[in-house]
């Protein structure tokens, strides 16, 4: 299996990846947004078909949110996340302040933060202050 990565996403590979998860939907609007917005975008094929996506949200200062990491369930297991992950992760180091450093965020799915844990990712205690979140319902 010949695996490349490229970074881009379209707004069709990321509703049908998205699809696959029981994550909330978005609409079309929301995806070309947040596809339009985010700093670094890879997708991942597998013999030329999309088998996963993942992108990075930056502020080009200190603060990037890693978000909709996503492999096909017939190709995880084979080593896609963590190159696309460690290809974001590249791509976010490179362009960093010199100097400085960087706070790389993310919200683990269930069962996944494991898979975080490999790329160096550590989990917030009590003691290290938890990451929080609030979820609003747009009108
Ligand atoms: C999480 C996900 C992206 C992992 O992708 P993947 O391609 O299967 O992972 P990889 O094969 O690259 O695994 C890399 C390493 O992480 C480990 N790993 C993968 N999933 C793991 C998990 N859930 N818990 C612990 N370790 C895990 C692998 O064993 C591998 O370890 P190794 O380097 O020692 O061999 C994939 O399971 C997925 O898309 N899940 C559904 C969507 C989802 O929940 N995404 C996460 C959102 S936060």
């Amino acid at each position: 299996m010949e695996i490349k990565l490229e970074p881009e996403i379209s707004l069709k590979e990321y509703q049908m990846l998205r699809g696959t998860t029981s994550w909330a939907k978005l609409t079309d609007r929301q995806v070309k947004k947040l596809l339009k917005h985010s700093a670094f975008k890879v997708r991942a094929k597998a013999d030329g078909k999309t088998v996963g996506m993942a992108r990075i949200i930056f502020d080009y200062g200190y603060t990037a949110y890693v978000s909709d990491v996503i492999v096909l369930a017939d190709f995880q297991g084979h080593g896609i996340g963590k190159m696309m992950m460690e290809d974001l992760l590249a791509r976010l180091k490179a362009a960093s302040e010199p100097g400085g450093f960087l706070n790389v965020v993310l919200q683990a799915a269930p069962g996944k933060s494991g898979f975080y844990e490999k790329l160096g990712f550590t989990k917030r205690t009590e003691e290290t202050g938890w990451g929080m979140c609030l979820r609003y319902n747009s009108n």
